[in-house]
């Protein structure tokens, strides 16, 4: 899967790109490909953002720079971008990422992040994209963030990334979890302060502790 992040800001991505799960993903074969709005701005000056129409605070992301971008990456009309792709519009207007939004994402086909700054992209990038998508009910300062925070949750999903799937499987808010989180996880040392790791996982008793797992799972 090709995975295309639009933002002003490439640099923000420099760790996240490094991350183990991301390398195992390009050893599968899966592309992160990041693309600067900046670099393919047909406006002069570097150009990229406007004051909005009507007024008010903040600058905007301009639409003829976002299909630039696109165009120049993709080859073909803006538009067109979306006939092949899933084009995601990262904004706090979007619908809530969650598990099941990550695994539709995750099951293809190749997906197009496109980020915004200052106050977003122009309202006319409804033309160019398939989804909205947001991470949560708060304003962040641009996409970039939303957009790592959506790219791990997709590459995680995808087959062989993670080594032991059943970790994925059972992993907080997927479906087996009935959207519950996960129970909790503890390791060495087995009392540390006087706190202790329950003594039903250091047991040995399988089903029980399955059982434990569940019951806690039921709580949260
Ligand atoms: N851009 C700014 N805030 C955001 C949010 N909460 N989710 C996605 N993109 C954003």
């Amino acid at each position: 899967m090709r995975f295309d992040v639009f933002t002003l800001f490439p640099e923000a991505f420099d760790w996240y790109l490094t991350q183990v799960h991301i390398r195992a993903a390009q050893a599968l074969g899966h592309e992160f490909v990041l693309t600067n709005y900046r670099d393919h701005t047909p406006l002069s000056h570097l150009q990229v953002d406007d004051t909005p129409y009507g007024g008010g605070a903040g600058m905007v992301l301009r639409i003829d720079v976002v299909c630039a971008a696109l165009e120049a990456a993709f080859g073909v009309d803006a538009e067109r971008v979306k006939d092949t792709r899933r084009v995601v519009e990262l904004t706090p207007k979007g619908r809530q990422l969650d598990d099941p939004l990550a695994g539709e994402l995750a099951a293809g086909p190749d997906l197009v992040l496109l980020c915004g700054r200052y106050e977003g992209i122009d309202e006319r990038v409804t033309h160019l994209v398939t989804d909205r998508v947001s991470i949560g009910p708060y304003v962040l300062s641009g996409g970039e963030i939303a957009a790592m925070a959506t790219l791990d949750a997709v590459t995680r999903k995808l087959p062989g990334v993670i080594s032991n799937p059943a970790s994925v499987v059972s992993e907080s808010h997927a479906a087996e979890l009935e959207g519950g989180a996960e129970y909790p996880h503890y390791t060495r040392p087995a009392e540390f302060r006087g706190w202790e790791v329950p003594e039903v996982l250091r047991s040995g008793h399988h089903a029980e502790i399955e059982r434990w797992r569940a019951e806690q799972v039921r709580k949260r």
